[in-house]
């Protein structure tokens, strides 16, 4: 028996869950695997796109475990959501065994050896618009490939040849596309047109997309076999890297054959730390997000969060002064442990983090030019994935993958039929020069050969008892953090199932700017006016995060919860 749950606003939720409860005990309560409250006992697959949650579901049914489902999602979400998953650009991985054994994988991209410090800015030593961020010099040296051989190495039971199989065949046969992914192909015509002159697949040229217009990728299919046949040789040698590499030379891109064959992911020591009576296991450096989570866990962990209430203007202000400090340090301290050495045991004291919130007044926002730290860039890019895995035996996977940008840098590798990341962007473009209140950072994340740029995601597993309690993660920018951080206390402190936590609205401080971005109806209006008057300059925004998670329930079933701000899917069975 498997069961799709479906992306729920936070108001149906409760009505929903009765229905289906009504249904399951009438239908399918003699089901195996299955309680009658949607809740699954077998496993668990939850990502960004339905089409990549069967692909993970069957593999699970098949034997495999967490991480043979992990790799299968990862290359079947490069074909069904090339809007963020990837072969052409890197992520994270956090892993915790049914045992309890725990491992994090570093597969974020590289800087090309040919890359320098000033490379996006012009004789005047500004940074040149869009220079990073668009086209084929914004791209770095692509890591998922070698991650999921080294994932797949280390823990995968079933063969290579047949967790990149279901990738293949949606590439080859082509699968159905969901409504917004019609709309955000049609809108973005113009543009991969402007950057791919030949056309691509992802370009209708016939007509427009519809919901349901079968996508078939047929180069990307041809890659995928390489892969397949090959593994990290399908990528980063013969054909797949010369196509790579002769479209560097079109666009005037630097990434090299060296580049590509020297390309290693990396297993680094998880992040651990404790909120409460939970263990948190997150992701280290060349992430900020495993430390920056921490922090703001142990600066709110004094506070009595529960008795304010969720989305209280107390609980808002303890965040929002807990997010403007830790961003702060984020912004200076955080960068690649093989080129910078990251005070992680500062930034993980928890007397460090009680003694930066001593500052904090009730009586009135803190403003952040009082926060000393360094430069932070502008604006992050949001469109990144996340999916998270529990098998049978309880190992669990919590993936975040990039391209940075929506579609990347939106280079599809003539012949390869895949997009090439702009994750340069994630580098401090121009480190050393003073911010608009004359302090000076960025350093750390400064511009290197064969550097590894910053990020935000922020995969995470929690255990409570010395057993595994929840996976989490989710795409969103400079957000991540904060939806990883508030999707946490929504369950720890708020006593959430994980659907609502997760549909809950968010809110988000990052130091700079000096403003507190809010979902609409996130903060009654009450909170709102009280918030206002402490000189907290409220912002509404679009949609924060759209976190895909599992939590694993006292009688040892499943819940999920699937982002209802994207078309993500949950299936359990
Ligand atoms: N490119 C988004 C991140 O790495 O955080």
């Amino acid at each position: 028996m498997q069961k799709t749950i479906k992306p729920l606003t936070k108001l149906k939720i409760t009505s929903t869950l009765i229905i289906s409860v009504i249904i399951f005990a009438s239908c399918v309560s003699s089901q195996l695997g299955k309680n009658d409250s949607g809740e699954f006992k077998n496993g668990m697959v939850v990502t960004a796109h339905p089409e990549a949650s069967k692909v993970g579901i069957e593999i699970l049914k098949k034997g495999g475990n967490a991480v043979d489902a992990a790799v299968a999602v990862q290359f079947a979400l490069a074909v069904v959501y090339p809007n963020a998953g990837n072969i052409g650009g890197g992520g994270f991985m956090v892993y915790r065994s049914a045992k309890g054994e725990v491992n994090a994988l570093d597969f974020r991209e590289k800087a090309s050896a040919a890359a320098s410090r000033d490379m996006y800015l012009d004789a005047a030593g500004n940074p040149i618009v869009d220079k990073s961020l668009y086209g084929h010099l914004a791209a770095g040296v692509p890591g998922s490939v070698a991650g999921m051989v080294e994932a797949h190495q280390k823990y995968g039971k079933l063969s290579w040849k047949q967790v990149l199989q279901p990738a293949i065949d949606l590439a080859e046969k082509g699968f159905e596309i969901t409504k917004r992914q019609a709309s955000e192909l049609n809108g973005l015509h113009r543009r991969l047109m402007d950057v791919n002159i030949n056309g691509t697949a992802l370009v209708n040229l016939e007509s427009t997309w519809q919901e349901k217009s079968l996508l078939v990728q047929t180069e990307l299919a041809n890659t995928l076999k390489l892969i397949q046949q090959k593994g990290k040789a399908g990528f980063y040698e013969g054909a797949v890297a010369d196509s790579i590499v002769a479209e560097m030379q079109r666009g005037n891109g630097l990434i090299t054959k060296q580049d590509l064959k020297n390309y290693r992911a990396v297993w680094r020591k998880p992040i651990v730390g404790n909120y409460r009576d939970y263990k948190i296991i997150t992701m280290p450096p060349t992430s900020s997000g495993g430390i920056a989570l921490i922090q703001l866990l142990q600066s709110v962990e004094p506070y009595p969060l529960k008795r304010w209430g969720h989305n209280a203007d107390s609980t808002v202000q303890v965040v929002v002064e807990a997010e403007r400090r830790v961003y702060a340090d984020r912004a200076t301290h955080l960068g690649d442990p093989d080129f910078y050495k990251v005070p992680q045991n500062t930034l993980l004291n928890i007397n460090y983090n009680k003694k930066r919130m001593t500052d904090f007044n009730w009586a009135s926002a803190t403003p952040s030019n009082q926060i000393l730290a360094g430069v932070t860039k502008g604006k992050e890019s949001e469109e990144t994935t996340h999916f998270s895995i529990v098998d049978h035996d309880g190992n669990a996977v919590s993936i975040t993958t990039t391209l940075n940008g929506s579609y990347g840098s939106l280079v599809v590798v003539k012949g390869g039929g895949f997009l090439l990341n702009n994750e340069m962007d994630d580098f401090s473009v121009k480190p050393g020069a003073p911010n608009m209140y004359g302090l000076v950072g960025g350093e750390a994340n400064a511009i290197a050969p064969n550097k590894r740029m910053l990020s935000s995601m922020t995969p995470t597993i929690v255990e409570k008892d010395g057993k595994l309690f929840m996976v989490v993660g989710t795409p969103g920018g400079s957000t991540i953090i904060t939806s990883v951080f508030q999707t946490i206390i929504n369950v720890i402190d708020f006593d959430m199932n994980m659907q609502s936590a997760v549909a809950a609205k968010k809110f988000h401080h990052q130091w700079l700017p000096d403003e507190v971005y809010i979902e609409k109806d996130a903060i009654d209006s009450l909170s709102t006016e009280k918030l206002k008057a402490k000189g907290y300059k409220l912002v509404y925004r679009g949609p924060i995060g759209r976190v895909d998670a599992i939590l694993k329930t006292k009688l040892g079933t499943l819940q999920a919860g699937a982002d209802p701000r994207g078309d993500d899917t949950a299936i359990g069975y």
